[in-house]
């Protein structure tokens, strides 16, 4: 891990979560690259504020050519990879009995093969140099179960897997893994739920809110901060307590 100015990966960036950790990483001051299918005004933004420390490849990371050149496009910009959130997701609602195939496919392609696919690209770099940070956003519905999210919170709670068993891999090699296991965030994902899931959300919230990017990225702000060495295959839950 070196100290500030990091290179940090986040994936989904655009928008969202995504956007909002992206922001949290600029105002500390370090490298940033991120990707998704499409730019968005806020990224053509801070390619103009910020262009000398911010890299954004248009990419579907569900494509493991794509994947590829985003990792070799930050390589070849930075060299070595501090930090990776692995930030993108997608969420498909509606019940298992009436699941396609399609949907089935795009949730696990992104949220788990994507995931593996690139942190496997990013390892290796930090393996090759002096350690790193990965933290991978999962949810609470892989932990607590959500109807009509049954493939979407498997993905999550494979995920949750996935950080304990790398964490183990790659412990004495100065690389730390962990998950957020975010609760309901009022995002362009979670516009999927409809007014009475998102009252009955709040109502059983003990912070009674919804939560924002900004409650997620300090979180992982914290868990990549380069003194918590002792920290690693966690699944950290932040949901305002609605899981408690
Ligand atoms: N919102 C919630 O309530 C909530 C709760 C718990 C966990 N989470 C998790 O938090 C993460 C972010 O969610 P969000 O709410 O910010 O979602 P969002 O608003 O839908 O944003 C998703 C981001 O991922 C990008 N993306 C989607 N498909 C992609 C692909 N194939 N390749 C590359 N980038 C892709 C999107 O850009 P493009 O569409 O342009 O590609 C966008 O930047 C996800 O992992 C989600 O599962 C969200």
């Amino acid at each position: 891990m070196s100290n500030s100015p990091r290179t940090v990966v986040i994936t989904g960036g655009s928008r969202g979560l995504g956007a909002g950790i992206v922001q949290s990483f600029l105002d500390s001051g370090d490298r940033v690259a991120s990707c998704s299918r499409s730019a968005t005004d806020q990224v053509r933004l801070w390619e103009k504020e910020h262009g000398d420390r911010f890299l954004f490849v248009e990419a579907d990371i569900a494509d493991r050519t794509q994947s590829t050149a985003f990792a070799k496009a930050v390589i070849e910009r930075w060299g070595s990879v501090d930090v990776l959130v692995n930030n993108a997701g997608v969420a498909r609602d509606g019940i298992l009995a009436l699941f396609s195939d399609e949907d089935t496919d795009t949730v696990i392609d992104l949220n788990l093969k994507a995931t593996i696919h690139l942190s496997r690209q990013i390892v290796r770099n930090m393996l090759a140099h002096d350690g790193g940070r990965i933290v991978n956003i999962s949810s609470i519905t892989g932990l607590t179960g959500y109807r009509g999210l049954t493939v979407y919170g498997a993905t999550k709670a494979a995920i949750d897997g996935f950080t304990r068993a790398l964490a183990r891999e790659v412990g004495s090699r100065k690389i730390t893994v962990n998950s957020i296991a975010s609760g309901y965030l009022r995002t362009e994902m979670s516009h999927g739920l409809d007014d009475g899931q998102l009252n009955q959300i709040v109502r059983r919230t003990p912070a009674g809110r919804l939560g924002e990017p900004d409650d997620i990225a300090r979180a992982v702000q914290f868990l990549v901060d380069e003194r918590n060495d002792w920290i690693t295959g966690q699944v950290l839950v932040i949901d305002g307590g609605l899981t408690c």
